[in-house]
């Protein structure tokens, strides 16, 4: 079986996503505006009811993605992705019936000790190295910038290359962007099996000739079949969980503007709440959360912003990254042809997200394969990978 390319010119390629989260409904808005038919398919009732409604929403090109320091092509994606945020953004406030909370403030790394320092210094190389502005801020320009802080802060960083979003306002606006688009978003509809013949055909018995598995950490649940009962293997990689726990405070006078970081934890202040984030649960893929961990995110926050200790908790939970092998996304072309992968985005998919779609809709509707786009080939594992469920 074997599909070409899709050319603008010949009429609308019809494309399933599967997984509505911020990576599936961005692909599919991408695809759309390119042309293609699309339909969404969401296992949930509700839309990225998986990693990215739990997520802190922080587009961390400088404090999170400049660390990447043995994975450059991390970097570069996330600096794609950071060029095009500003006029992702833009449309999705256009189209979507609002702005998603998108802020340009920065974050500011703290430290609080010479082991917190090092940190701190080694993130500032790592972006001077990337090219990105890290500007340390004297202690009487920390006042000034960032009134919120207070506590031990021994030294800090300004990261005017980070901004953030909030994360479900983000999914609403997406949501709202899709349905107006023409996408056919289709919820509580979770799809085990997938016909791959001469099309595909989903469990309702609507055929594609493209399907883009964006199914986060819940790729296991897909399988395909070439035959009725005959499994036919994507060969791509299982998705490794990677548990976060967080903390929602509410919002109290005296927050931060910035993105707070410390090594160990981080305050992302949005309109409506604090988020206090987060564990890096390995292997993890339960949602439950920890009292003990919910206060010592507390302690931690409250330790640089001292407002945050009598701040009233709203809420608390726990989300699923999806992970890799090696911990970059993995996006492009499966074993199966006309299958495609957008997985794997772990710490940063609310920021990947508008690079990851650029990619897809090059490789699905154009057959273009960029440089950057082929670090992430989801078969760089050696196809060492069966599907991870059989009939
Ligand atoms: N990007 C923030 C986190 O993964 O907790």
């Amino acid at each position: 079986m074997s599909r070409a390319p899709h050319s603008r010119n010949n009429g609308s390629l019809r494309v399933a996503v599967i997984g509505a989260g911020v990576i599936g409904l961005s692909c599919a808005l991408e695809l759309r505006r390119r042309g293609a038919e699309v339909v969404v398919y969401e296992r949930g009732v509700e839309l990225g009811g998986g990693a990215t409604i739990r997520a802190a929403g922080m587009l961390g090109l400088a404090s999170e993605a400049a660390q990447e320091k043995d994975a450059p092509a991390v970097f570069g994606l996330a600096h794609r992705a950071a060029l095009l945020w500003p006029d992702f953004a833009a449309d999705v406030a256009r189209h979507g019936g609002g702005a998603a909370g998108y802020s340009t403030h920065g974050t500011i790394l703290v430290a609080r000790s010479a082991a917190e320092l090092e940190w701190v210094q080694l993130t500032a190389a790592a972006c001077q190295a990337r090219g990105l502005p890290a500007d340390w801020l004297e202690p009487q320009d920390l006042k000034r910038r960032e009134a919120a802080l207070s506590g031990p802060v021994t030294a800090a960083l300004l990261l005017t290359s980070d901004s953030q979003v909030d994360a479900a306002v983000l999914l609403q606006r997406l949501g709202v962007a899709a349905s107006r688009a023409g996408i056919s978003l289709r919820l509580g509809r979770p799809v085990e099996r997938i016909g791959a013949s001469a099309q595909f055909t989903l469990p309702d018995g609507d055929r594609f000739d493209r399907v883009l598995l964006a199914t986060g950490a819940s790729l296991a649940a897909v399988g395909f079949e070439g035959r009725p009962g005959v499994a036919v293997e994507t060969g791509l990689a299982p998705v490794v969980p990677v548990k976060g726990q967080m903390l929602a405070l509410a919002p109290i006078a005296g927050a931060p503007r910035h993105v707070i970081r410390m090594r160990t934890a981080y305050v992302a202040p949005k309109d409506r709440w604090i988020l206090v984030g987060a564990t890096v649960e390995r292997g993890r893929n339960d949602t439950g959360v920890d009292p003990d961990v919910s206060r010592r995110l507390r302690q931690e926050a409250a330790s640089v912003v001292g407002v945050l200790a009598d701040a009233p908790e709203v809420a608390a939970w726990a989300g699923v990254r999806p992970g890799a092998p090696d911990d970059a996304p993995m996006i492009g072309e499966s074993r199966i042809p006309g299958v495609y992968a957008a997985l794997g985005h772990y710490r940063n998919g609310i920021l990947f997200a508008p690079a990851t779609a650029e990619i897809v809709a090059d490789q699905m509707l154009d057959g273009k394969v960029t440089a950057l786009a082929s670090a992430f080939d989801p078969l760089r594992f050696d196809n060492r990978f069966e599907a991870p469920h059989s009939p």
